[in-house]
């Protein structure tokens, strides 16, 4: 079973007009995601970014890119945003009737597949497809804005996921969007998640590389503290720790 920790910075939260350097920046700093949210003004009530903008991240890093598809008809745009570069792509169970043909037609597109629930969204909505899925992604904020306040229910909501997802021998991403930072992400670590976005809570600092060592230190603290979590994962816990140091 390989567990492997990744942290996700959303770039929604970084300087626009240094997009470029802002995304270099994360790389160094031991960033092994880059968050890429997607917002249409219908299915959330903001806009963001799209593809054209995804083709000019890609060519400056090779991180890999985690496309969170905020918009209401994502089945439209799939090819386009793979074309663009994505690595992956989380589409919301909200406005996906079919959730096993989404999935199949990302999967067939060649990249990660992800399915996303807003705060109010059962589990069952996406552990009914779990077992074709790449990562699910719980959202911890109403999406739509980064600098929210982080919600505590979403830690039970993901604890009672990944115990779903053990009892059946899945062992699938469990990604948490919204208000991620170092004095939560233990919590959600202890309670099963394994990928980490954070915006505004490593854009909003001076020093990303400190934000991301400080992050990385209270992952490993908190994952020592639950032996049975520590045993189970110790090989790609300690791969994914001693690449960063
Ligand atoms: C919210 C987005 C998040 C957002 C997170 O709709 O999906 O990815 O950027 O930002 P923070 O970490 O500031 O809550
Ligand atoms: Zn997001």
């Amino acid at each position: 079973m390989h567990r492997a920790y990744r942290i996700a910075p959303s770039i929604l939260s970084a300087d626009f007009a240094r997009l470029g350097e802002e995304v270099r920046r994360v790389e160094q700093a031991g960033a092994e995601l880059i968050h890429f949210d997607v917002m249409d003004g219908h299915f959330v009530p903001n806009l963001s970014f799209g593809i054209p903008v995804l083709e000019s991240v890609r060519k400056i890093t090779a991180l890999p890119l985690d496309v969170h598809l905020m918009i209401e008809k994502p089945a439209l745009y799939l090819k386009q945003f793979v074309e663009a570069g994505a690595n992956s792509i989380s589409v919301h169970a909200e406005v996906c009737e079919d959730i096993p043909a989404i999935v199949t037609r990302i999967r067939e597109l060649g990249i990660r597949a992800a399915v996303a629930i807003n705060p109010e969204t059962e589990p069952t909505r996406v552990l009914d497809a779990a077992a074709d899925l790449d990562m699910i992604l719980v959202m911890s904020v109403h999406p739509g804005f980064g600098g929210q306040g982080f919600i505590p229910e979403s830690i039970g909501k993901v604890r009672a996921i990944r115990r779903e997802l053990d009892r059946r021998g899945l062992e699938i991403d469990i990604e948490i969007d919204g208000g991620i930072k170092v004095d939560n992400i233990g919590l959600v670590a202890n309670a099963g998640a394994n990928v980490f976005v954070s915006g505004s809570g490593i854009f909003g600092h001076r020093d990303y590389a400190e934000i991301i060592r400080q992050m990385r230190g209270e992952l490993q603290a908190a994952l020592r503290l639950d032996p049975s979590r520590v045993r189970k994962n110790l090989f790609a816990y300690e791969k994914s720790f001693r690449t960063l140091r």
